[in-house]
């Protein structure tokens, strides 16, 4: 949430300020701004909307060859100029951009007004220059330090000072800072994508340390101004992974996507000989693994839902109880932490604030947990005890889509490891193999049926209400079809079990209100067959999403979507996939932004 990025070097910032900023939109869009130094004064430019308006106003020639930028997503104060990023201190040497929310601002803002200081924004975030201002005598990073003592809550930062030219101090505490090191030059980001065209070698800060940057180098320090020695990693995707190439936009990209991250997932990691999987992550030891007696899963939205999926599996063919919870739930249940039990944060960006703060309470309370992340030296996956990375490769849109396949192939494979150690036979872990590398392919036919989902998409895209039914593994793909009509189309669509439709949602059937079932052919396709006959019976139009060669399901539909034929346990995989293109082809047809719909941002930082 909130993108952030700096630049000293021999270059002219401001260019490299609006690429990265560009590059971080879509962690939040309402606003944004940036500060370019010059000795002696720093220009501020700010402006309402996403970086386009920003450009628009930013003088095209701005010298200066330091400076910070940011691009928001609203917390305190409402979306205008004047609480867009940078914010000054009162005399106008000091900019700060900040990613988090500062939980004292109020106490720390009267202090300062106690002393003089006139305030201009409704933020949390202009009492840090302010205070910076109070100590600073010359030395930028010892005032940013001793400013952070009196912060409560999360921060990413980035401070310059117009009399300290060509300087950037940057600090973390909750919120992601990513160092990048180029040719003479460096640069601080909120997240790699930023900086991807200026350089791959890059230092991921921890919480509490800070930074001093300079065209030379870096040094990191903790808060009490001990270094800190850190490792320098290098980025191991390219710059055309984050570029659109042919497509409209992200979105779609991303679904088409599905068939090559998908078979990246389970690339390397099937032992085909003994019919496993092969899970170097994990860092437990076959015995801890064997020994693990309940899985528990944390996560957020689209991962939640992966999750349901993955609890649902271990449960059936690894028999190990499991359950998926919402991490913001959780965290505030005060959890049993019980020793034989295995925990998951899922998480794509591996920086939801819910989740990490989630699997850092178990692990205080001396619990496992296993990341199973997208984004390379995220915070989760670097304080997680191990885990899977989904390699889905950078996911831009707003809409989580290749990620969340991404992260089911990694749920199969672990099930498949933890049913060998117990109960699955080689023969049933054959089968499950081949089913599991028929995935992409079968993904892919799925893809070449879009044109058949985009005319249902017109048909319907001006409904006010959808209903998603599923039962079984289809519950949470029906709670993730919802979730992406309505995230990116803005029309109101509730995921039920369609067990469930009778017990009350059954009344808000009518002819304005399409049903999509979600109906495979496994144990429960009769049962979904009785509910789809309730909701015609009562006049509700109906969309299938199932089995090709499925006259019956066919023909109770008034539009049907055919997906390839499967071992039942993998339709979660291809099912989802007409839900996604669904979405998106309403959305599309509503003029909806798909990559960025309103209110929200790709990572949600904050609680
Ligand atoms: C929905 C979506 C969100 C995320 C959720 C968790 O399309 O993208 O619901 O799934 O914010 O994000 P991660 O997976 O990054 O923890």
């Amino acid at each position: 949430m909130c993108g952030i990025i700096g630049y000293v070097g021999p270059k002219r910032a401001t260019p490299i300020l609006l690429e990265g900023l560009k590059r971080l939109e879509y962690r939040g869009y309402d606003s944004a701004g940036v500060a370019v130094g010059l000795p002696g004064s720093l220009t501020v430019v700010k402006k309402t909307g996403k970086i386009a308006a920003l450009r628009s106003v930013t003088p095209k020639e701005l010298p200066g060859n330091w400076g910070i930028g940011h691009t928001r997503w609203a917390t305190h104060g409402g979306v205008n100029d004047v609480n867009a990023h940078p914010h000054l201190d009162s005399s106008g040497k000091i900019a700060v951009v900040h990613n988090g929310i500062i939980e004292n601002y109020r106490t720390l803002r009267g202090m300062l007004e106690h002393d003089g200081v006139v305030f201009k924004s409704d933020t949390d975030s202009e009492v840090i220059p302010n205070l910076i201002a109070r100590y600073f005598e010359g030395d930028l990073e010892a005032a940013v330090k001793a400013a952070l003592n009196h912060l409560e809550g999360t921060y990413g930062i980035a401070v310059v000072h117009a009399d300290r030219p060509g300087e950037i101090v940057g600090a973390r505490n909750g919120s992601p800072l990513v160092i990048g090191i180029g040719e003479g030059e460096m640069l601080l980001a909120s997240d790699v994508t930023a900086m991807i065209a200026h350089t791959k070698q890059v230092v991921y800060l921890n919480d509490g340390e800070v930074v001093f940057i300079d065209a030379e180098g870096y040094r990191t320090t903790d808060r009490d101004d001990q270094p800190v020695r850190k490792q320098v990693d290098e980025v191991t995707w390219e710059l055309n992974h984050i570029e659109k190439g042919d497509y409209p936009c992200y979105m779609e990209k991303e679904i088409f996507e599905q068939p090559e991250s998908i078979a990246r997932a389970l690339s390397g990691r099937i032992e085909r000989d003994i019919a496993t999987a092969k899970l170097g992550g994990l860092n437990l030891d076959r015995r801890h693994l064997r020994e693990v007696n309940r899985v528990r899963i944390i996560a957020a939205g689209t991962s939640w839902h992966a999750g349901l999926v993955g609890a649902s599996l271990l449960e059936s063919v690894a028999r190990i109880p499991a359950q998926a919870e919402l991490a913001s739930e959780l965290r505030y249940r005060n959890p049993v932490v019980e020793k034989d039990s295995l925990w998951f944060a899922v998480s794509q960006s591996g920086e939801t604030a819910d989740t990490l703060y989630a699997m850092r309470e178990i692990k205080r309370k001396g619990g496992t947990v296993l990341g199973i992340c997208n984004v390379v030296g995220s915070t989760i996956a670097r304080e997680s005890d191990g885990g899977v990375y989904v390699h889905s490769g950078p996911e831009i849109a707003v809409a989580s889509t290749k990620a969340f396949t991404s992260q089911l192939a990694a749920f199969y494979l672990f099930t498949l490891f933890e049913a060998r150690m117990r109960d699955l036979s080689q023969e049933e872990g054959k089968r499950f193999v081949e089913a599991l590398e028929s995935v992409p392919a079968a993904v892919a036919k799925v893809l070449a049926g879009r044109d058949e989902i985009q005319r249902i998409g017109k048909k319907y895209s001006k409904a006010r209400d959808f209903l998603f039914l599923g039962r079984g593994l289809m519950y949470p793909i029906a709670l993730e079809g919802a979730l992406k009509l309505k995230e990116i189309s803005y029309i109101h669509a509730e995921g039920y079990a369609s067990g469930e439709i009778k017990h009350g949602p059954i009344a808000l059937v009518s002819e304005e209100v399409p049903s999509v079932f979600i109906v495979p052919n496994d144990g429960l396709r009769e049962k979904n067959i009785s509910n789809m006959r309730e909701i015609k019976a009562r006049g509700g139009p109906i969309i299938a999403v199932g089995v090709e060669g499925d006259e019956e399901v066919a023909s109770i539909a008034d539009d049907f979507i055919a997906t390839p034929r499967m071992d039942p346990r993998f339709y979660p995989f291809t099912m989802v996939v007409p839900l996604q293109l669904l979405a998106y082809f309403c959305a599309l047809d509503l003029g909806r932004d798909v990559d960025q719909p309103r209110n929200l941002a790709k990572s949600v930082t904050v609680e």
